[in-house]
């Protein structure tokens, strides 16, 4: 075996082990996810498909809602009609829906079929995948807005949410099209992503997933958010930052879906091969997950926080896990602090002392109270470090611990010999303690 085989099974090793807490914690939960027609017509499709079949197998219960915006457009132009659109909603006159009717036939059909296929060497062989449709979605019609009348374009009118929980009870898949009829009869078409938002919010989903024309949202100087509030979202959006037009198409909806009840919403692009297994199975995703409520607050700290982080500290330095610092030292290196707060109290610490000259810095003082641990806090913080030292351009983060190197070491860092470490902190090191010295490349 070459060590490129090696080195790629140990990856694929690492990474199995990495998402097995997630598996477990996903297993019986609801997930809807949805993404529009231009999904099915990509190259991606079939790797998409496979990806929901995975996640079926893993025992998640899974809504897919799809719209059919290129399709409608190609059986209109197909017709010689031309699309109307105001305000971002399609206009749908008579012809318009039978259009709809067509395209939206055609397009669950085809996402039908991709769900039932077995080939050998994909992860639907040797299972099958039962889909259910029906008539879940309800509709009432948009009607006259600012002079336009939208005739059979639609609103949610009510989602059958029981009908879908039975369904997903019995291990189907639900798929659900943009399309509903009102009490009387007539047929509307809707937006995907309100009845997405319409559904997760009904059956109470755990993730409403987005799969959208870019990787996420970004805040005001470009960069990728990975996880932000239904608030700061707002925010975002206020301040005019520039998203993805998808994306704003998708946000508000988002948002009532956040505060009325759903645990996640994720964007994800939908250009992205594997990008919800990344999200999901991965410690740090690659797409922007939105929440209600802040998982928790973490900021830089301050003189007043010196007496909290004394007490958060003192039991591991009682115990030999931390080395003694006493108030005087905190009282001075405050600056050097992160803290977490959970509902105003500070639950966990770190701190980050930058050696420049020699771009690194080290990682110190790491502490989560203990009925606070195993919820993600302590991994927070090493990111949030992580972040900050980057931020000061520094390549190395090193880290000298006795008891919690495997920590570490699962989350990058690499043993290496106190010789690794910036020569002022070396002739600072304490032979007798014999802590590990991890360092991870930035
Ligand atoms: C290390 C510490 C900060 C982790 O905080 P946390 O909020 O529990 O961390 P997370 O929730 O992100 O991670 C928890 C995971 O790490 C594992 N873990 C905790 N301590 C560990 C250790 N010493 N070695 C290996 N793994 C450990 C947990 O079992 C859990 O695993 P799981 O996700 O598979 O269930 C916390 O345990 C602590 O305060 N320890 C005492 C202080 C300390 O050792 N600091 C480091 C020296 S600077």
């Amino acid at each position: 075996m070459t060590e490129t085989t090696q080195d790629t099974d140990k990856r694929l090793v690492a990474w199995v082990r990495q998402a097995a807490p997630y598996i477990h914690a996903f297993r019986g939960k609801t997930f809807v996810i949805a993404f529009g027609g231009e999904v099915i017509e990509s190259d991606i499709a079939q790797a998409l498909i496979h990806d929901i079949a995975l996640l079926d197998s893993m025992g998640i219960r899974l809504v897919l809602v799809h719209g059919a915006r290129p399709q409608i457009d190609a059986e209109m132009a197909s017709r010689g009609l031309t699309p109307r659109f105001h305000k971002g909603l399609r206009v749908t006159d008579a012809d318009t829906l039978e259009c709809v009717k067509r395209a939206l036939g055609v397009t669950r059909i085809e996402v039908e079929a991709m769900l039932s296929q077995g080939l050998p060497n994909t992860p639907l062989a040797g299972g099958f995948l039962r889909v259910a449709s029906g008539n879940f979605v309800s509709a009432k019609p948009v009607g006259i807005v600012g002079g336009v009348d939208y005739q059979y374009t639609g609103a949610v009118r009510h989602v059958i949410a029981e009908e879908i929980r039975a369904d997903l009870a019995q291990e189907n898949v639900v798929l659900i099209s943009p399309i509903g009829a009102s009490p009387s009869g007539e047929i509307f078409n809707l937006a995907w992503e309100e009845v997405a938002e319409a559904v997760a919010v009904a059956i109470k989903a755990d993730k409403l997933v987005f799969l959208c024309d870019a990787p996420g949202l970004i805040d005001k100087k470009g960069a990728l958010i990975d996880a932000l509030t239904a608030d700061e979202a707002e925010d975002l959006v206020a301040k005019k930052t520039k998203q993805a037009p998808e994306l704003l198409r998708v946000l508000p909806g988002s948002l009532r879906a956040c505060r009325g009840g759903v645990g996640r919403v994720h964007f994800l692009s939908r250009f992205r091969d594997g990008a919800m297994l990344m999200e999901f199975f991965t410690r740090d995703g690659i797409g922007t997950v939105m929440t209600h409520a802040p998982l928790a607050r973490l900021r830089e700290a301050t003189g007043a926080d010196v007496g909290s982080i004394l007490a958060l500290i003192a039991p591991l330095e009682a115990d030999g896990t931390l080395v003694k610092r006493s108030r005087e030292r905190i009282e001075m290196e405050v600056t050097h602090f992160s803290v977490l707060e959970h509902d105003g109290v500070i639950v966990g610490c770190a701190a980050l002392y930058p050696f420049s000259s020699e771009k690194a810095a080290e990682l110190a003082c790491l502490a989560v109270m203990p009925d606070y641990r195993e919820v993600g806090y302590g991994d927070q913080l090493r990111t949030h470090i992580e972040a900050r030292a980057k931020k000061l351009r520094l390549k190395r983060l090193f880290v000298l611990t006795t008891r919690t190197a495997h920590w570490f070491t699962e989350r990058g860092f690499v043993e290496e010999g106190v010789d690794s470490l910036p020569k002022s902190r070396r002739e600072l090191y304490n032979f007798q303690r014999k802590s590990k010295v991890l360092v991870k490349a930035l």
